[in-house]
């Protein structure tokens, strides 16, 4: 599945001509403060970012998508499923330029990206994992119906592992109107 459409946005593979967008937001302090090491990346990583998502498509066949803004056609931001080698678990992932904070598109993705998961990927169980300092991201997660369920190492540094099981989601899901 290499598309998926929510109410305002368009998820989709990275392109080439993403790079420019792509590489103005990793190299942005206020986004990169709690990814990876913490630190911005130079445009050559965003671009080396951008060739591992679309190669974890290729080898995983699920994985992190380009979100782009139907109004406008930008790229927003990127969100997905990630679960490189070694990784604690399946993990739903989101980010976005610091220009569309605020506006509920994290939410609405990864909203849409745990359905996928869950029934598309028959997936049981679905993690995030987040910086203890990273106030928006648990709350996304606490939105989407993640909870807290322990604490793990993440390049040196302790990240929260939110998750959420398929059958708490799905009578959640039933729930809500
Ligand atoms: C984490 C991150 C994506 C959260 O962004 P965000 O804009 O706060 O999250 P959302 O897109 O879900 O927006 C939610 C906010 O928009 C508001 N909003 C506006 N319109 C909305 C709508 N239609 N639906 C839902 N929320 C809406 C909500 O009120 C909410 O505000 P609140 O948090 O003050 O209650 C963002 O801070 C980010 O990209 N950070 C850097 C990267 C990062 O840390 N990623 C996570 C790593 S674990």
């Amino acid at each position: 599945m290499t598309t998926l459409d929510t109410e305002r946005l368009t998820l989709r593979m990275f392109r080439q001509d993403d790079l420019d967008a792509y590489a103005a937001m990793c190299a942005d302090a206020d986004v990169m403060r709690h990814l990876g090491d913490g630190k911005p990346l130079s445009r050559a990583d965003a671009w080396r970012q951008m060739a591992m998502i679309l190669g974890h498509w290729q080898l995983k066949g699920h994985g992190v998508w380009a979100l782009e803004e139907r109004t406008t056609g930008a790229l927003v931001g990127r969100a997905g499923l990630f679960e490189p080698e070694g990784w604690p678990g399946f993990e739903l992932i989101w980010m976005l330029r610091r220009e569309s904070w605020g506006r509920g598109y994290a939410t609405e993705a990864a909203r849409r990206i745990l359905r996928h998961a869950f029934t598309d990927l028959g997936r049981q169980r679905v993690i995030s994992l987040i910086r203890p300092a990273n106030a928006a991201s648990i709350r996304v997660a606490e939105r989407l119906g993640e909870r807290l369920e322990g604490r793990t190492e993440l390049f040196g540094a302790e990240a929260l592992v939110y998750a959420v099981e398929r059958a708490v989601w799905r009578l959640a899901s039933r729930a809500s109107p």
